[in-house]
């Protein structure tokens, strides 16, 4: 197979360095591309460009495949415990037990948060949604760990990197107990990474805190599930936002911001939410269905379709068991799981869908999980932010490693050409 790839454009030729991945996967390397050509190349979407070569997460959308580090996320999720999982994906080995311990004592250590930053969140009317709050807050720890923001040693990024891993479920809990009127305290870091979380969203302030080992246990593997997707949407915003040297703080809080998005993270809400109107528009799927092929009715089927995978999400694979048993511990029989799976079986089966290779993605079960363990529809999101966090790290470790150059992407100019200025009187 050639190692390069030749360009012709009116009469010239240009050759350019093919690149293969460890996975055998092919890219051409346009650097060189405007100095020899003049010209650039344009792919609203970036549905064909690589923005990095990342040694992080891989997947194979035709076969439904992904693995961090080049673990299975099937292996991951049935096997690992979220913060090894966080440890893989920053620092690209499992860790053993004594570096377990020490990574988690060191963020536990770092489970609070400035007591000024209840004054922020008490600044917010609890009809705020909590990306938004989350996102704030995100960007106000910076005000708060000044030492995390010009980062440049690999020790101040160890550093940046487990005072946020700490602070994030406290601001997760506080934005919730926020929007439904709870005090804002902390749970006990003498606890697991994930009961801690768990009991700081849930406890109620005059009664003890009974830890369920299925919430936690389904919690931590959603957790997992979400946590590096390659250069998605928010994880790209990640990215080209820390490629300025901005702190990853405020390289985070951008993450959250673009993750927020209905077509992106914001579609575990708006699964639960079309379920939801479905179930009291008499669960009538096939009229859902009808709606969603309908190019002039601006509904879709949310949870459903990716930019990647033309295959089955594996990770919608395992939300989807993982739902069917916790709901069954639970003794909750939720009847949006059964609308959700008369859809999906509409759906893989009806032409509109399949020619498209649209198949349930990572966010059309997940709600329900969510539901099940308490999480309110609001705070969904949020919940993916929290899972998402270790890849967003990751990836931002990784560029800010590579010295990767600020991204600053070129554009084709389509508007007017010189014209001289009118004055007032004369337009
Ligand atoms: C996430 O990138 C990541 O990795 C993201 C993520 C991660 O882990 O970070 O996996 C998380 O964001 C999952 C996706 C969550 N979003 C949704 O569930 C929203 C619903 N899905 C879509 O809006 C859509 O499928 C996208 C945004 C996910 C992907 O859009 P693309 O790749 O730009 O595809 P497209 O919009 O060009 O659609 C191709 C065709 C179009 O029809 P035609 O113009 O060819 O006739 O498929 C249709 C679309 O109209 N289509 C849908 C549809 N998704 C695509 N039609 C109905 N319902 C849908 N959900």
């Amino acid at each position: 197979m050639s190692d390069k790839a030749t360009l012709e454009y009116s009469g010239k030729k240009y050759e350019f360095p093919v690149v293969k991945g460890t996975e055998d996967e092919l890219a051409i390397d346009i650097k060189r591309l405007r100095s020899e050509t003049g010209m650039i190349t344009i792919d609203p979407g970036y549905k064909n460009t690589g923005s990095c070569e990342s040694a992080i997460t891989y997947l194979d959308g035709e076969q439904g495949i992904l693995r961090y580090r080049g673990y299975s996320i099937e292996e991951l999720a049935e096997k690992a415990s979220f913060l090894e999982v966080a440890y893989l994906l920053i620092f690209g080995e499992l860790p053993n037990k004594q570096q377990l311990d020490k990574f988690y004592s060191d963020i536990a250590e770092e489970e609070e948060v400035d007591e000024d930053v209840k004054k922020i969140v008490d600044s917010f009317p609890r009809t705020a949604h909590p990306m938004g709050v989350i996102a704030s807050l995100t960007s106000a720890l910076t005000a708060f760990n000044p030492s995390a923001v010009n980062i440049e040693s690999e020790e101040d990024m160890y550093n940046a990197i487990v005072k946020i891993l700490g602070k994030f479920p406290v601001l997760v809990a506080w934005t919730l107990r926020k929007r439904i009127g709870r005090p804002y305290d902390y749970g006990d870091n003498t606890l697991g990474y994930i009961e801690n979380m768990m009991m700081m969203m849930f406890k109620r302030p005059n009664k003890p805190y009974k830890m369920n080992p299925v919430v936690v246990d389904a919690m931590d593997k959603l957790l997992i599930l979400h946590a590096d997707h390659e250069q998605n949407c928010s994880t790209s915003t990640v990215r080209i936002v820390g490629s300025s040297h901005a702190g990853l703080f405020a390289s985070l809080s951008a993450g959250v911001s673009a993750l927020w998005g209905p077509l992106h993270g914001g579609a575990n809400q708006a699964v639960i939410e079309m379920l939801e109107a479905i179930k009291a528009d008499g669960g009538d799927t096939a009229k859902y269905m009808e709606k969603a092929k309908d190019k002039n009715d601006p509904f879709r089927l949310m949870g459903f379709g990716h930019r990647v995978y033309k295959n089955f999400d594996p990770r919608a694979r395992i939300i989807k068991k993982a739902a069917d048993e916790v709901l069954a511990d639970l003794g909750i029989d939720d009847p949006i799981l059964d609308i959700a799976k008369a859809l999906e079986k509409q759906a893989l089966e009806d032409p509109y869908f399949v020619e498209r290779k649209l198949y349930p993605n990572v966010d059309f079960y997940s709600g329900i999980i969510y539901r099940a363990l308490g999480v309110p529809t609001s705070m969904f999101t949020v919940m993916f932010a929290m899972g998402r966090l270790p890849g967003w790290i990751a990836q931002w470790r990784e560029m800010r490693l590579r010295k990767e150059p600020i991204g600053r992407p070129r554009q084709v100019y389509i508007g007017e050409t010189y014209r001289k200025f009118k004055p007032l009187e004369e337009r």
